[in-house]
C-alpha cells in the first residue's frame, strides 16, 4: 500500500473522492494523514469522520515560508508519507519544499494545463470563452501549476455557465481523475521522462484521457 498524506485549505472534497476510493476494493493506497493549514477547514472534519489522523500547520504562526515549509515537511516524513497529493491546497510551496518531494508530489487544478493557472481558473476560461474546459493532475514543479500533466479531464462550457456551475461540472471530473491517478502511481504505472509523463497502461489508453460526452453530465 502506497502511503499517501493529503495537503488542503478548505472544502476538501477531493480529500472525499480520495477517502471514497482507498475504501473500496484493492484500492493500492493509504491515505495516513490529512494536513490542513486553515484550521477550521471541512476536509479536517472529513478526515476524522474516516478515521485518518489530522494535522494543523497555520501558515500564520510561521514568519516565513520556509519556516512553514519545514514543519510541513517534518509532518510528512513523520507519517512516512510517500506520495504527497495537494487537493485544494491554498499555499505557494518554496523551491526546496518541491524539490525534496520531486516526482513524489501531486496536485489537482481546475484547468485544462497549461491554460488558465492560479487563483479563479473556471473563471478566467469563462472570460476567454473557452468551449471546452476541465482539470488537471500534474506532478508539481516550483512554478505555479507547472509541472508534467499525469490525466486529465475535459468538460463543455456550456452556453449560460457562470462560475459555479463550470466549477460544479469540472468539480465532478476533479473526483474521477485523482483517484485514478493516485492508482495508477501506486500501481508502479507512472513515470517521468524529461519532463513528460509516461504510463504504462497495458495495451490500452482508456482511462488515461476522459472526454465525457453531454450525455455524461
Ligand atoms: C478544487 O477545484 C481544486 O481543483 C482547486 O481548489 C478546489 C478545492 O476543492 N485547486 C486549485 O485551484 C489549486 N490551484 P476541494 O477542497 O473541495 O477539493
Amino acid at each position: 500500500m502506497l502511503r499517501v498524506a493529503v495537503l488542503l485549505s478548505g472544502r476538501g472534497s477531493n480529500l472525499q473522492a480520495l477517502i471514497d476510493a482507498s475504501q473500496g476494493d484493492a484500492f493500492p493506497a493509504t491515505i495516513v494523514r490529512v494536513i490542513s493549514n486553515v484550521p477550521d477547514a471541512q476536509g479536517l472534519q472529513r478526515a476524522q469522520d474516516a478515521g485518518i489522523d489530522t494535522v494543523v500547520i497555520d501558515h500564520r504562526k510561521f514568519s516565513s515560508r520556509t519556516e512553514f515549509d519545514e514543519a510541513l515537511d517534518t509532518a510528512l516524513h513523520a507519517c512516512d508519507a510517500e506520495l504527497v497529493c495537494l487537493a485544494g491546497f491554498m499555499r505557494i510551496l518554496t523551491q526546496d519544499f518541491v524539490e525534496g518531494w520531486q516526482d513524489r508530489l501531486i496536485n489537482i487544478h481546475p484547468s485544462l494545463l497549461p491554460a488558465f493557472k492560479g487563483l479563479d481558473a473556471q473563471q478566467q476560461a469563462l472570460d476567454a470563452g473557452v468551449r471546452i474546459a476541465g482539470c488537471s493532475v500534474h506532478f508539481v514543479r516550483p512554478g505555479m501549476d507547472e509541472g508534467p500533466i499525469v490525466a486529465q479531464a475535459a468538460v463543455p462550457v456550456l452556453q449560460n455557465d457562470d462560475d459555479a456551475s463550470l466549477a460544479a461540472r469540472i468539480l465532478r471530473q476533479e473526483h474521477v481523475i485523482y483517484p485514478l491517478v493516485v492508482r495508477l502511481i501506486a500501481e508502479g504505472r507512472v513515470q517521468v521522462e524529461d519532463e513528460q509523463v509516461v504510463i504504462n497502461v497495458g495495451d490500452s489508453s482508456a482511462g488515461i484521457l476522459l472526454n465525457p460526452s453531454l450525455a455524461d453530465l
